[in-house]
């Protein structure tokens, strides 16, 4: 059985453009690149209403557009105020030109 999830081809994300994904019965997802690697992270933030794609990706830091709050796309950390809570991050699979994730 596949329980892997396509979400976007990798062709169609570019460094600093993070691509805002839906999936059914999941929340809404971040899919960023960082060089040749593929970084999937909830999109809301956790510190209020604000979608990071929205935001500004600068190296492997997602910034917030709303009050300026950041997190690491790796680990998931928030590594500036006021971003507190950590988000969540999803393990990276490509298959088939894909980013992926698995089904939770
Ligand atoms: Fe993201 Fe406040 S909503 S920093």
């Amino acid at each position: 059985m596949n329980d892997l999830i396509p979400l976007v081809k990798t062709s169609e994300v570019s460094e600093g453009q993070p691509v805002p994904v839906s999936v059914e019965g999941l929340p809404a997802l971040a899919v960023y690149r960082l060089g040749n690697e593929f970084y999937v992270t909830d999109n809301l933030c956790t510190h209020g209403n604000a979608m990071l794609t929205d935001g500004f990706q600068e190296g492997a830091i997602i910034e917030c557009p709303f009050h300026g709050g950041a997190f690491d796309i790796r680990s998931g950390e928030a590594v500036q105020f006021p971003c507190q809570v950590p988000l969540k991050t999803y393990p990276v699979v490509i298959q088939d030109g894909y980013v992926c994730i698995r089904r939770p």
